[in-house]
């Protein structure tokens, strides 16, 4: 099917969704959403992130789009129901890859989750994890700052070790060998977490997960895209101005165009 993949976040940080999406899937269209004017999510209320989840599935629908990732951490935790049962279309959210990659992982049955307050807060992964392994044992701890260092770009200097050595510490002496990245901007900070963790914990990343299940639902659908990935459209969109998007977003995204279009998605 030629249609394009359907992806929004709250921001840039999504791209690191994306990224992993180009990487398994080079041949697909892919259509970007990034709600620039109303970030973060990760301190905001359900109803809320519930009602931005809708307008920005709204948006992408109007585009044509064949299947929607959301790829925040905080709208899956939040809202990935709520938008499954009100829109017909395959909708794929980062929390359950993540949760079934971190649940396959463990030896111990003890798994660390990191992400944003609303995401913690939701409890979501810890649902997710223990229906897959009802043994599992889950210390989850929100990581606030970690978001604002990776849009700074700062991710492998002294200030991110300090605050990731502050934020991770209360996960001395619980025994967890696997620690879920459960934000979209986590990624970026993967080196000094791993740093401060100890190379023996497994990490993981949602979005690797979250690229292999697309790949596995447009496989089952035969809906993947016929032919190579010459021509392939990417279009970006952003709710606030593209300045920042485009400039922070190479971080996330690495080279390549990142032009985007503003558009008014709800009340943005
Ligand atoms: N995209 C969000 C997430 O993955 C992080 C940024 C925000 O708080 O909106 O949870």
């Amino acid at each position: 099917m030629q249609k394009a993949i359907g992806i929004f976040d709250s921001g840039i940080g999504g791209l690191t969704v994306l990224s992993e999406l180009i990487r398994v899937l080079p041949e697909e269209n892919t259509i970007y959403l990034g709600d620039t004017a109303r970030v973060p999510y990760g301190i905001r209320s359900p109803e809320t992130v519930t009602r931005y989840s809708f307008e920005n599935t709204r948006f992408l629908l109007s585009q044509e789009i064949k299947m929607l990732v959301v790829a925040c951490n905080t709208a899956s935790a939040i809202s990935l129901d709520a938008v499954k049962s009100e829109f017909p279309l395959p909708v794929i959210g980062v929390l359950e890859p993540g949760a079934r990659a971190a649940a396959a992982a463990t030896r111990s049955g003890r798994i660390g989750v990191i992400g944003t307050e609303a995401t913690i807060a939701s409890g979501a992964y810890e649902r997710a994890i223990r229906a897959m392994l009802p043994r599992a044992e889950v210390t989850s701890i929100a990581c606030p700052l970690f978001v604002p260092l990776a849009e700074e770009g700062w991710v492998d200097n002294d200030v991110a070790e300090l605050v990731a050595g502050r934020y991770l510490s209360p996960f001395r002496g619980t025994g967890i060998d696997t620690l879920v990245l459960g934000c979209t901007h986590y990624p970026l900070l993967k080196p000094v977490i791993s740093k401060i963790m100890g190379s023996d914990i497994t990490l993981i990343d949602s979005a690797t997960e979250t690229a292999a299940e697309v790949r596995s639902v447009l496989e089952k659908l035969n809906w993947k895209k016929a032919g190579s990935d010459e021509g392939v459209v990417r279009r970006y969109f952003v709710t606030d101005t593209p300045a920042r998007f485009e400039k922070v977003g190479k971080l996330f995204l690495g080279e390549g165009s990142l032009a985007a279009e503003q558009v008014k998605v709800g009340g943005a």
